[in-house]
This record gives C-alpha cells, structure tokens and sequence, in this order.
C-alpha cells in the first residue's frame, strides 16, 4: 500500500508491505518492486529481510512442559482418544521425522517392544523425548501406548 501515487521531486512517501509469517521460521526476505517514472530510477528494488522467532520453542525445553497449555494444542490435543498410526501421526511424528533429531520410524521399528514401551511410557533422561504415560503425568492410557508399540513394529 502506497500513501500516494504521486509524489513532486524531494518529496517523501510511505509503502507499507504486509508479510504472512504464520508457516515461516528463520531468517526470511523478500523484495518489493517500486515502479516509478523518474527517469534516473525507474525501478527500485527494496531489499527486507525479517528474523521470524518462534514463539514456543527456546533454548531451555522442558519436555514435559509440552503436555501442558499453550503447548499441548499442537503435541497432545490432536492425539486424544486416538490409536496406532493415527496416533503416532498426532503426537510423534512432528519429531519422529527423517532428518529431524530424533530417530525415525525405521529405527524405532528396530527396538524390542520391551525398550518401545520403557521409553513410550517414561521418556529418554536429559533429552526431548518426554515420558508419555498417564502415570508419569503424561497424555495417554496403556491401551494407546500398546498400540503405538503394534504400530511402530508393524503388527
Ligand atoms: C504451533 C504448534 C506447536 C506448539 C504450540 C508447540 N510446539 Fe513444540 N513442536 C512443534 C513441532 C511441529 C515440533 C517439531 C520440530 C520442529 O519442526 O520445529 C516441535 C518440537 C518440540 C520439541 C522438540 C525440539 C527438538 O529439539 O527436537 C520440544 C521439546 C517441544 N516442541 C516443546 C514444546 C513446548 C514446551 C511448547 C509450549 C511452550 C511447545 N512445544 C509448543 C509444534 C508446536
Ligand atoms: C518433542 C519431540 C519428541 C516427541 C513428541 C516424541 N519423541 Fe520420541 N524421541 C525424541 C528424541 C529426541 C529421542 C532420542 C532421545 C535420545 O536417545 O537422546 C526419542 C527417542 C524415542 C525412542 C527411543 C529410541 C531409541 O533408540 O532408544 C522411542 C521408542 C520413541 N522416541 C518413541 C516415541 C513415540 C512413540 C512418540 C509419540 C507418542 C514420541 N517418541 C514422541 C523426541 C520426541
């Protein structure tokens, strides 16, 4: 949006430029074009560039704080009630992703049911992966951990 169309020499206006940043992490840029009949500046390109912060995930992550409002809407809520690959796909996925730190679904299918369900149940010490049984204060029922177990091993 320009705050006029015209503008006589020396004289000053204002763009304002509207960025969507609601999928956006990091550093982002983008220019903006101004097209102008001055004959010794006919285009100029404004260069931005914008540090998107995300505003959940900082330095001290307290994995057991993500079961916990604001944080649960997107790693808890969207699990509930639900079993197997959906669920896997509601509350692991988002870090149980190739490439991401944790360990994708191929390792995981690796494990003995027996190291699947201490780890489901209770968490890895001084890491991100929480303890997700009801026991330990976490969102789900033994029912939903069996069947994340039968999920990730394939039967
Ligand atoms: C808008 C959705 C959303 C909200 C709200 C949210 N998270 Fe997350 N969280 C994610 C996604 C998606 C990931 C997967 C990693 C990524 O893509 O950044 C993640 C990853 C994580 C991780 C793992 C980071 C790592 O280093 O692998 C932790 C811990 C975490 N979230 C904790 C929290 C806590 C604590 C809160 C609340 C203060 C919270 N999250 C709120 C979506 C969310
Ligand atoms: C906030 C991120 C996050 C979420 C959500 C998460 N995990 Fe994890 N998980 C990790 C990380 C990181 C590790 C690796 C921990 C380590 O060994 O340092 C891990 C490790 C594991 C392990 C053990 C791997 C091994 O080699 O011993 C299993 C099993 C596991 N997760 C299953 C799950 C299941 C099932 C869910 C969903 C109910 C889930 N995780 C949700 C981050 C997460």
């Amino acid at each position: 949006m320009v705050s006029s169309d015209r503008l006589a020499p020396g004289e000053q206006g204002q763009i304002q430029v509207t960025v969507r940043t609601d999928r956006k992490k990091g550093v982002i840029a983008r220019t903006v074009q101004v097209r102008t009949n001055d004959p010794l500046n006919p285009l100029v390109i404004l260069n931005l560039r914008a540090k998107v912060l995300d505003p959940f995930h900082g330095k001290n992550l307290d994995a057991g704080e993500m079961f916990r409002s604001p944080c649960r809407k997107c790693h808890v809520d969207r699990g509930r009630g639900r079993l197997g690959a959906d669920l896997f796909r509601a509350d692991c996925i988002m870090c149980h992703m190739r490439g991401k730190s944790a360990p994708p679904l191929a390792s995981l299918r690796k494990l003995s049911r027996k190291r699947l369900q201490v780890v489901i149940e209770k968490g890895v010490p001084e890491s991100v992966m929480p303890g997700f049984s009801w026991r330990v204060g976490g969102p789900l029922t033994d029912s939903q951990i069996r069947s994340l177990i039968t999920y990730i091993k394939g039967r």
